[in-house]
């Protein structure tokens, strides 16, 4: 080879590092450490510590926009706002995409929108979930419609994706106005406190047209959204924790829907019994305990991975692990308004309910739930119809369904939380398991509402009336006895049977009748 097609080649290596170099510092180093100033990563550190080292594939990292309006011909940055790729995460295929705030504000260009749909598109054609971070002050303002058309294209892809790949979203900044709707698109959506926001409109719009005085944090910031919307499932102390709690929460699902969940060894004893368990729960039926304890007893060792665990405390979700397994956990929360089911309860778990059905993962129900909240706010807030929502997930769940009640299953609640006549596969109940239409309490004062009021000791007779009813009809084994709890079991040994049945699970099929999709009552 001459010598000048050495130095024509070896210059434009130097080019390629050159413009490598551009694209990795994104708008600059004076907005790169403003952006390390907010305690916030560039989008290239947030995916190198999302993946595993050295495994991500960047893609597009030299698109450019076409726009030339308002002096953009003037700033072409390569990338554009955004990097976008794929890699691994433990070992595992997963596409990504990571706004850049130092680039335009991580705003949404037509070019910027479509290498997000570009890897949004890989990852449904091979199967891999797709991770987005966002970090972005919205729409492109200077490209106008065309970045409107942008962010269609990418809901469009979030929704076809939905049920097929894994989507989880992690807000690591602005997230304003429309652009909300693609995180809320996906599963799972994680916010970093302090630096992340989401709202439809801000806090100067609501002060014009409401009056009223909020800021960002108040208003979309991540314990917002955690506690009180339910809009997201996570809020993260930093970036770094936001992008593991992506990772662990990746760890319990398959990669599409066609795929069982992954396998982890686990050296706890499938069969091990916990004692303690025949002790938990306390001798007065209105009596609080933590749910979580029975949880963290009977699955594997530290594979309790809780979801949502700020919203809507009175229902438990999450993931854990049964001899290695994925499983989605459903559970009444005793400790927590009774583990009552109200508006907030029956929405968050029938969402997860669903998510477990559509990526194949096993849902255990726990039950102690005393009913329905009753009262006006619930009944006018739609409680029937966001109540529905919760019934509706389950009877429409094929995925194995096995559920454990540890104290009440009453009235309409019985029915919703994976009762057998809702195809759940298997119920086991303790003998502390009190199965009936309502309450002895309740029960008594409609059933004997005249013997007591003409008796000569009011007080008495309903007391003697209630140890009655509690005795006959608070009990499991009026359920056991038709069948519709297939086994009344010690506690201490929950786990070797909820290891036993979803073994026998294993190759369960089921189907819902051919249709287009369900009403689901929204
Ligand atoms: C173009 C933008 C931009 C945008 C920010 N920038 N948002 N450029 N389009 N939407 C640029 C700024 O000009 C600035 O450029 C840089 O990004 C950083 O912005 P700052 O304002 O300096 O940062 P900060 O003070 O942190 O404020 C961040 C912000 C603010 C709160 C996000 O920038 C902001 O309010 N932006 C506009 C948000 C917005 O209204 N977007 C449209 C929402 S409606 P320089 O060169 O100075 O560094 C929407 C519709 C989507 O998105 C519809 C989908 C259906």
């Amino acid at each position: 080879m001459s010598d000048s097609v050495i130095a024509i080649s070896q210059t434009r290596i130097e080019q390629l590092r050159k413009r490598r170099a551009l694209n990795e510092l994104g708008g600059g180093q004076e907005r790169v450490d403003a952006q390390h100033a907010r305690n916030k990563l560039t989008a290239h550190e947030r995916v190198r510590i999302l993946l595993d080292q050295g495994s991500f594939e960047e893609l597009d990292a030299f698109v450019v926009h076409r726009s030339n309006e308002f002096g953009l011909d003037r700033q072409r940055i390569p990338g554009d706002g955004v990097v976008t790729g794929y890699g691994r995460i433990a070992g595992r295929l997963v596409f990504v995409y990571a706004q850049d705030f130092t680039v335009f504000g991580g705003s949404l260009s037509e070019t910027h929108a479509a290498k997000i749909c570009k890897v949004m598109d890989m990852a449904l054609k091979n199967g891999a979930p797709v991770v987005g971070l966002c970090d972005s002050g919205g729409a492109r303002i200077q490209e106008g419609v065309v970045s409107l058309s942008g962010y269609s294209e990418i809901f469009l892809r979030n929704t076809l994706a939905s049920g097929v790949v894994p989507q989880i979203s992690a807000i690591m900044g602005p997230c304003a106005g429309g652009a909300v709707y693609s995180p809320a698109l996906t599963d799972f959506c994680v916010m970093v406190r302090e630096t992340s926001n989401m709202f439809i409109t801000g806090p100067s719009v609501i002060k014009a047209v409401t009056h009223e005085d909020v800021t960002f944090e108040e208003l979309g910031g991540a314990m917002a959204h955690n506690a009180r919307s339910g809009v997201a499932h996570f809020a993260a102390e930093n970036d770094e924790e936001a992008l593991y709690l992506v990772r662990r929460l990746l760890s319990y699902m398959p990669q599409n829907n066609l795929e069982d969940p992954p396998r982890e060894a686990t050296d706890d004893d499938p069969q091990r019994r916990d004692l303690a368990l025949n002790d938990f729960i306390p001798d007065s039926p209105n009596k609080p305990y933590d749910m979580r304890d029975v949880l963290t007893r009977v699955f594997d060792t530290g594979s309790f991975f809780e979801i949502q665990e700020h919203f809507a405390g009175n229902i438990l979700i999450g993931f854990a692990r049964l001899c290695g397994r994925s499983v989605g956990i459903v559970a009444n929360q005793p400790s927590v308004l009774a583990g009552v089911l109200d508006i907030d309860a029956s929405v968050k778990a029938a969402r997860f309910v669903r998510f477990c059905d559509c990526f194949n993962i096993p849902i255990i129900t726990f039950e102690d739930v005393p009913g329905f909240l009753p009262g006006v706010a619930q009944e006018h807030g739609g409680i029937i119809r966001h109540g529905a929502k919760l019934l509706f997930a389950y009877c429409e769940a094929t995925v194995p369904k096995v559920t454990v009640i540890t104290r009440k299953a009453y009235g309409g609640a019985y029915c919703v939380m994976n009762s057998r006549h809702v195809r759940g596969d298997i119920v086991y109940a303790w003998p502390s398991a009190e199965i009936a239409v309502m309450g002895p309490d309740a029960a008594v004062n409609v059933v004997f509402r005249r013997e007591i009021e003409s008796s000569a000791d009011p007080e008495g007779t309903r007391q003697s009336l209630i140890r009655d009813y509690t005795e006959r009809f608070a009990t499991p084994y009026v359920a056991a006895a038709r069948g519709f709890v297939d086994d009344v079991i010690e506690p201490a040994e929950t786990r070797a049977r909820l290891v036993a049945s979803l073994e026998m699970l294993r190759n369960k099929r089921d189907a819902n009748p051919p249709k287009k999709h369900g009403n689901m009552p929204l």
